[in-house]
């Protein structure tokens, strides 16, 4: 014997032995105490065995020679303990059994009559009733396809949560939990064929193909990295259980494998792989991607696998009125395209957050950057994040406020922004402190030269200026703002808290100064009320640029509506040429005014109630967009003040105050809504909300309005200038949404209305609304002709305005009451009283 056949005995041997123990004789077992005992195929390639997976933790399946598994027994689940065997029954089954005797799975295959078992050289464990196959591992994959194996259109490959599967259309899924597909690959357009039967298959060199008989050749889905390479070299392809499918390579005993290929490219793009509420990101020192949290304001689920996801430290439905939302740059919510084509919407960024954070619903949102302007709301219970420096995107996650972000240098703030942010520190470092040398320059030249000039005011409008560049309001003088202003030459109006004026700032800016009247409150309160309303930044609301607390002066100044009031627009006679509004500026008006109420009630950490809504405090920039101005003010005189709700304020907003007022029950941003409904009947109608008229049928507009609207007569209540210039193109539609709209919002009881938030999704025809019930106002309709007019005086007034006194006579009379039934009214008394205090104003209304 030489060397050479020394060399070549134990292959020999090994041929001797797997060529045995190619056929599996029924009744014969494996064991998971003995790993080396196998079932081989004729030339070794494969054989079924035990693969060890952890401590006291065993698979049985069939693996490639090496130990790689190309099929497991049950699936990834079907561990057992070192007890376990993996059987073939002289009943024809393939059982595996668990050390305690329990059947961990069965192949089901006793009643086809299998009488023997075989494992073949492409890896195939068939079970065989006579020559006739009825059950092989090939037909029934677990998460892997090797050449020789057909994956068929019936066939899933399953991983964890994740699975695989052909269409019969040719496309190949990836799908989570059975639910989202996250991949969805199908042949090129420039195949031109309706596919019958198609089969999946890997070819031994590395090329993926599909076939099918009506494909004259196959159609390539990959090629792996190393196809044709190498010999002796197995390809296979491999559903993982973090939920990519790759093409593997691994070279024949060696047990180690190799990525050829994976589907998808990025592993952030799989659905949920970070677990929910997870955040999937890159690292910068590892290709590999990390899973963390969204904020402090979340916890990981496992503190050991950060691919088990986060949850929320405080539940959104434990934290009623705190809820905001947590802005995640660059980042989106998985997937695409979005489980129902409801949650896509055509909106900015702003509506994006916001509509998320007022829909109970909705926990997450993305807002997309890329120009499509889509807006994706996630309300299903499970949110898969992403976030990637490139990705153009803007994320929400909604939280129990207040937002805890995370610290920097954590996994989720990525190396790179930890970067951007080092270098913002040093730019807003070397930017202060050269803003501090100027003024110390300034200042010392100011000390040197003009310290006895009378010009001292330059210096402070400088520094004024520095403060406004920091975001706090500017604080002018009473001096300045008079220069300003010209002295207070120009006036613009005069609205419930004083009067307006124009003026041109130092720098050119054009502004409006309001000179407040009646505020009785500390200079300290003051200044944070303004901080308050300062801080309020919304493209919808009017910015307060600054503001003047000198003495008895309290004044504020606003940037400059070039456009005006609503007011001017929706009642302006015909004659009036040029101050006309076609109905897509009405309609973003009507839009861009709910944004910012809804920002007042629902974005402020403390809510703003305006308490004072009408077209007048309805302001438009140069491009017609609505700024709602006046915010902020009510709380500047003191609510618990009772003349705070006396004739002095309901004088000013006739026909927009909610029942409420006059009832004394509580002021809540309902009354708000109640206001805004108002004011979008006349931006329709172009009518006030009160007018009388013989068109109107001598019925107050709103009741009016009612009726034609129950009658499906909307063109009636249309404003006529509107009919005449956009004639047949109006969009009837979206005018009836409106107008339905207004009619909710103006409900007698404020829970019947519906929250600014909701209308603005109603308005956007995002949320669907039911037919309007009766509005108070067709409650008063036969109080309307009445000749009460309320009194002058407050005390008439307050006759009907205790807070729990009685109802007084009045209320129970058969008009109210009938009509009451109609809303179920929860405080019935109060309700009769409000009904009836208020028809004094309103009849007032309709008299004036
Ligand atoms: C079985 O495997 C062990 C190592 O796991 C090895 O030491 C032993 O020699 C093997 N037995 C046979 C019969 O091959
Ligand atoms: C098998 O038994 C072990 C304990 O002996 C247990 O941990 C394991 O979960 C069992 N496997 C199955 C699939 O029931
Ligand atoms: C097994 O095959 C034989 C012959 O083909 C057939 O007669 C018998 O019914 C089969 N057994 C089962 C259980 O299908
Ligand atoms: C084993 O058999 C298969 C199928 O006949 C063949 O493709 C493969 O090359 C063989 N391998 C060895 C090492 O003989
Ligand atoms: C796969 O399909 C081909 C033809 O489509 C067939 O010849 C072959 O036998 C099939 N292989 C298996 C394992 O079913
Ligand atoms: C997966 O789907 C099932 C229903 O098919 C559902 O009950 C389960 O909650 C889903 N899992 C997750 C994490 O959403
Ligand atoms: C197949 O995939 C293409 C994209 O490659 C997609 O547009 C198409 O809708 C998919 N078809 C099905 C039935 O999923
Ligand atoms: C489709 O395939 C053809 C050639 O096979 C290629 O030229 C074309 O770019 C492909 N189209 C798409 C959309 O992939
Ligand atoms: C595929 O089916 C569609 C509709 O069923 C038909 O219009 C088209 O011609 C078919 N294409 C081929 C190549 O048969
Ligand atoms: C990046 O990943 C590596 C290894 O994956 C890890 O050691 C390192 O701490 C990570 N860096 C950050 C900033 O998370
Ligand atoms: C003028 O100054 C005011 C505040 O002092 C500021 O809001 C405005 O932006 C300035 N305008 C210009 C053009 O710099
Ligand atoms: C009150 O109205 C109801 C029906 O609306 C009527 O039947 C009843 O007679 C009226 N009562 C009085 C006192 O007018």
């Amino acid at each position: 014997m030489n060397f050479r056949s020394l060399f070549f005995l134990p292959f020999l041997l090994s041929i001797s032995i797997t060529f045995t123990a190619a056929q599996i004789s029924p009744g014969s077992s494996l064991s998971a105490a003995e790993l080396n005992r196998t079932w081989a195929s004729p030339n070794g390639t494969f054989s079924v065995g035990f693969t060890q997976v952890g401590p006291n933790s065993f698979l049985a399946g069939v693996n490639y020679n090496g130990g790689v598994p190309i099929w497991t027994a049950g699936g990834a689940s079907a561990v057992v303990d070192s007890g376990g065997s993996f059987r073939f029954t002289s009943a024809g089954s393939l059982l595996l059994v668990n050390g305690s005797g329990s059947t961990v799975w069965d192949s089901n295959t006793a009643r086809l009559g299998a009488s023997s078992a075989s494992i073949d050289d492409s890896g195939n464990l068939v079970l065989r009733n006579g020559s006739r196959p009825v059950w092989s591992s090939f037909a029934n994959p677990t998460d892997t396809v090797v050449p020789a194996q057909n994956f068929t259109s019936g066939q899933t490959l399953v991983s964890g949560v994740y699975s695989f599967r052909l269409l019969n259309t040719g496309n190949l899924t990836l799908t989570w939990n059975g639910s989202i597909t996250y991949w969805n690959q199908g042949l090129n357009s420039s195949v031109d064929s309706n596919l019958t039967s198609p089969i999946l298959g890997l070819q031994p060199i590395g090329v993926a193909a599909i076939s099918d008989p009506t494909l004259r050749s196959p159609y390539i889905v990959a090629y792996s990295s190393d196809y044709a390479e190498g010999s002796d070299i197995l390809r296979f392809l491999k559903l993982d259980s973090d939920g990519n499918l790759r093409i593997y390579s691994s070279a024949r005993g060696s047990g180690t494998t190799t990525m050829r290929w994976a589907a998808l490219t990025d592993q952030c793009q799989v659905f949920g792989y970070c677990g929910n509420m997870g955040i999937c990101s890159y690292n910068v020192t590892s290709s590999n991607p990390v899973c963390g949290c969204p904020s402090q304001n979340f916890e990981p689920v496992d503190p050991n696998d950060s691919r088990k996801g986060c949850r929320r430290k405080v539940e959104i439905q434990d934290c009623p009125g705190s809820a905001t939302m947590l802005e995640l740059d660059h980042a989106r919510f998985l997937t695409y395209q979005p489980e129902l084509s409801s949650q896509v919407f055509w909106v900015g960024i702003s509506a994006c957050r916001l509509n998320c954070l007022v829909s109970g619903s909705c926990l997450a949102s993305t807002s997309l950057a890329d120009g499509t302007g889509l807006c994706y709301l996630k309300t299903s219970e499970f949110v898969s994040g992403y976030q990637n420096p490139s990705l153009p995107s803007t994320s929400y996650v909604k939280v129990c406020g207040p937002i805890q972000p995370n610290p920097t240098g954590q996994i989720e703030v990525v190396g790179q922004s930890k970067g951007w942010k080092m270098k913002g520190w040093i730019v807003a470092v070397v930017v202060l402190s050269t803003l501090a040398g100027l003024i110390a320059a300034e200042a010392g030249l100011w000390w040197w030269c003009c310290r006895h000039s009378p010009n001292f005011g330059s210096l402070s409008a400088q520094y004024a200026l520095l403060e406004y560049a920091s975001g706090a309001p500017v604080q002018f003088s009473y001096k300045e703002l008079q220069r300003s202003t010209n002295g207070f030459k120009e006036k613009l109006g005069a609205g419930g808290f004083g009067a307006v004026y124009k003026g041109i700032l130092a720098n050119k800016t054009v502004v409006a100064v309001k000179q407040l009247e009646g505020i009785e409150q500390g200079e300290r309160q003051f200044r944070m009320e303004v901080a308050t309303i300062s801080s309020t930044h919304h493209l919808n609301l009017v910015r307060l640029i600054g503001f003047c607390s000198e003495g008895r002066h309290r004044l504020l100044v606003y940037e400059f509506m070039k456009n005006s009031s609503l007011d001017s627009f929706l009642f302006s006679t015909e004659d009036q040429s040029g101050k006309f509004l076609n109905w897509g500026c009405r309609f973003n008006i009507a839009l861009g005014t709910a944004r910012g109420i809804t920002y007042l009630h629902e974005e402020c950490r403390d809510c703003i109630v305006h308490c004072d809504i009408k077209p007048e405090n309805i302001l438009l920039d140069d491009n017609f967009n609505a700024k709602v101005s006046d915010f902020g003010l009510a709380k500047l005189i003191n609510p618990k003040d009772h003349r705070y709700r006396t004739l002095k304020s309901v004088r000013g907003t006739r026909g927009y105050l909610a029942p409420e007022w006059l009832a004394n029950l509580p002021i809540t941003s309902k009354s708000d809504v109640y206001s805004y409904g108002m004011v979008l009947l006349e931006t329709v109608s172009g009518r006030r909300n009160f007018e009388v008229s013989e068109q109107t049928n001598m019925k107050k507009f709103t009741v009016w309005a009612y009726e034609e609207f129950e009658k499906d007569n909307v063109r009636a209540i249309v404003d006529r200038r509107l009919l005449s210039t956009n004639g047949d193109d109006l969009d009837m539609e979206q005018i009836t949404r409106l107008i339905g709209v207004g009619f909710w919002c103006i409900q007698e009881q404020p829970s019947q209305r519906p929250t600014m938030g909701k209308v603005v999704q109603m308005l956007e025809g995002i949320t669907e609304f039911e037919r309007p019930p009766v509005p108070r106002v067709v409650t008063e309709g036969s109080m309307s002709g009445t000749s009460m007019t309320m009194s002058s005086n407050a005390s008439a007034l307050s006759t009907f305005a205790p807070t729990s006194a009685p109802a007084p006579s009045l209320a129970s009379s058969n008009n109210t009451s009938a009509v009451g039934g109609a809303s179920s009214s929860p405080v019935a008394s109060g309700g009769d009283l409000e009904r009836a205090s208020s028809s004094l104003l309103h009849s007032d209304a309709g008299a004036a």
